[in-house]
């Protein structure tokens, strides 16, 4: 400790993490939704802030993107910092029709195409997924915030730019809600260093029908229902 890449003092990282992909937008969620955010990190510009939230001791720092990033992150932070709880607040691409921009999707488990599900026990499936109490206090949470909320599996696809067209209808038929590219990474940490993590992601755009597709300035003003949802999971 300091770890190689989140530059924290010991007890400066709270047991509870709010984890958005954009350190833009940490900063933002410390600047307005914590009280007395003291920035304890920023190797690479992940920015990290411990202040409180409602009372509450949390960090807030950001993940990145992809596998990969999130993966270094939320195993430093459960492994080196002792961080009890993870809630990624992030963006989706919507798949199937009932669910549109600007809903809120809260992943239930995350099926993935990246080897961190494989890699671990070859021959096993492993089953990425969410804490349940955590799941439990955001689905409570946000149901009652006046926006469409669904509550199942997303995809965590290794790449933006898919070659594979073929996958989704698949995904779609096996009910899974939404594509991102972070929730299994997070979830399998929190599994390999038994911890708890959920991700509450709001709809950016939809795979099928891009005419609706949030812009980088509506996604920053449209992801408060993720995070309380997310915040009340980090408390339940
Ligand atoms: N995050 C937000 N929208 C996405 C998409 N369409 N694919 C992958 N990750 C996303």
């Amino acid at each position: 400790m300091p770890t190689p890449h989140i530059a924290a003092e010991p007890g400066q990282i709270a047991e509870l993490v709010i984890m958005p992909g954009d350190p833009v937008r940490a900063r933002r969620i410390a600047q307005q939704r914590m009280a007395d955010a003291q920035l304890v990190s920023e190797v690479r510009g992940i920015g990290a802030w411990t202040g409180t939230v409602d009372g509450v001791p949390m960090t807030v720092m950001a993940s990145g993107m992809g596998v990969p990033s999130m993966s270094i992150y939320a195993t430093e932070l459960y492994r080196e910092y002792g961080v009890r709880r993870i809630a990624r607040v992030g963006t989706c691409g919507g798949i199937p029709d009932h669910v549109s921009v600007a809903d809120v999707i809260i992943a239930v488990s995350a099926h993935t195409d990246s080897g961190i599900a494989t890699s671990a026990l070859p021959g096993v499936t492993l089953s990425l997924a969410a804490s349940f109490d955590m799941l439990a206090g955001a689905v409570a949470q946000a149901r009652g915030a006046g926006r469409r909320v669904h509550v199942g599996p997303v995809f965590t696809s290794d790449q933006f730019y898919h070659p594979r067209t073929d996958l989704i209808p698949v995904l779609e038929g096996l009910g899974t809600l939404g594509v991102e590219m972070e929730a299994a990474a997070l979830y399998f940490a929190a599994a390999r260093e038994g911890r708890d993590a959920l991700a509450c992601l709001t709809v950016s755009d939809h795979l099928r029908d891009h005419s609706a597709d949030l812009t980088s300035q509506e996604r920053e003003q449209l992801y408060e229902v993720a995070l309380e949802a997310a915040i009340a999971g980090l408390c339940a």
